[in-house]
């Protein structure tokens, strides 16, 4: 009988910046409290880059982490994806600079710019080259400085986002291990609910667009917030279906890390126990498409994860665009 070739995880790495912005800090600069914070996101704290760091240098220390991991060697790489929406620069892509930097003479490098789903397109797309043939050793990063976008003069949105990075190995294997099954889903229709106007082909960087915060990250929380739940749960069940498990067979749920109150309502859904539900918003908030894979490796490195487990990663973010990923440890 002919194996299935799966995309396995070898390595898992994440780097977050050392600095700490408490909700303390941030009612001396908006008109917000540490009650109200708390209560209606779960975040009590995140980690802000110097500014002097760039995405690159974050995701860099994630890789190292990842590939030591591993047991591979940079030259084995011949994949590097980056989800993210705060590049080093406008052009080239965060990827490539990354290559550069971390020698990785062999891979063929492009970001993703789906927000906080970033890491899951990248999981399912170096999944599907995997399972082709194409690609045999590849690594998906998530990795996002949102300090850089955050409009700290808007209460709505600032005390919402941190920076962070994480990455994985995957590689090529024969049998029942690796990425199960993955989910992906958009609604451009929605895309002004969460967006930065500015910067683009439509409002390109001139004088004067700063000043209306178009530079900044821009969004409709609440509506965001009820699109999040439905697809985020439809998405979680799509991929269990699809593997033809239950979800009690799940050991564990890794949800995008944005609000407490979406991630227990996945939870509910699920019916799943709180204890098979990974949570670290209180420490970081919601580091866009970094969120997911720092998680995991958080999680992997504590024994959470044990080897056959079935892991359950389940993203959503601005474009609107939601999708998951099975994983079986
Ligand atoms: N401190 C105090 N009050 C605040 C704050 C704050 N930091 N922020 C908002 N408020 C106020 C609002 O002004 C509003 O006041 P009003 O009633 O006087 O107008 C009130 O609180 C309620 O505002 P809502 O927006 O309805 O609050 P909600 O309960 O929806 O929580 C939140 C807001 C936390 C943003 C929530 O809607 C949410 O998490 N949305 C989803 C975010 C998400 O998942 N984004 C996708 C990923 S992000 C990415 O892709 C980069």
């Amino acid at each position: 009988m002919e194996q299935i070739v799966r995309a396995k995880i070898i390595g898992t790495g994440s780097y977050a910046p050392p600095r700490r912005m408490t909700n303390a800090d941030f009612e001396k600069i908006v008109d917000t409290s540490d009650e109200w914070i708390v209560s209606r996101t779960g975040i009590k704290e995140r980690r802000i880059a110097s500014d002097d760091v760039a995405v690159s240098d974050m995701s860099i220390k994630a890789i190292e982490n990842a590939i030591e991991m591993s047991g591979l060697s940079n030259e084995d790489i011949d994949l590097l994806i980056v989800g993210t929406v705060t590049p080093d620069y406008k052009l080239p892509s965060a990827a490539c600079v990354i290559q550069e930097k971390m020698n990785l003479p062999n891979a063929t490098a492009f970001d993703i710019v789906s927000a906080c789903t970033g890491y899951i397109n990248g999981l399912s797309i170096a999944s599907s080259y995997i399972q082709t043939g194409t690609y045999k050793n590849a690594l998906v990063v998530g990795a996002e400085k949102l300090s850089s976008i955050a409009n700290y003069n808007d209460r709505n949105t600032c005390v919402l986002f941190g920076d962070a990075a994480g990455a994985t190995v995957l590689t090529a294997s024969d049998g029942d291990r690796g990425v199960i099954s993955t989910y992906m889903k958009s609604d451009g229709k929605l895309r002004e609910l969460l967006w930065i106007k500015g910067g683009g082909s439509v409002f390109p960087i001139k004088e004067g667009y700063i000043n209306n915060g178009f530079d900044k990250v821009m969004m409709n929380g609440s509506d965001v917030f009820k699109v999040a739940v439905k697809n985020m749960c439809y998405a979680a069940e799509k991929v269990i279906d699809d593997a033809g498990i239950n979800a009690s067979d799940i050991s564990l749920i890794i949800p995008h890390q944005a609000n407490i109150r979406i991630i227990d309502a996945i939870a509910k859904r699920l019916k799943a126990d709180k204890s098979k539900v990974y949570i670290n918003i209180e420490n970081y908030g919601n580091t866009s498409a970094a969120s997911i894979p720092l998680a995991l490796d958080e999680a992997n490195r504590a024994g959470r994860i044990k080897e056959g487990d079935y892991v359950l990663m389940v993203a959503f973010g601005g474009g609107l665009i939601w999708g998951s990923a099975l994983v079986r440890w």
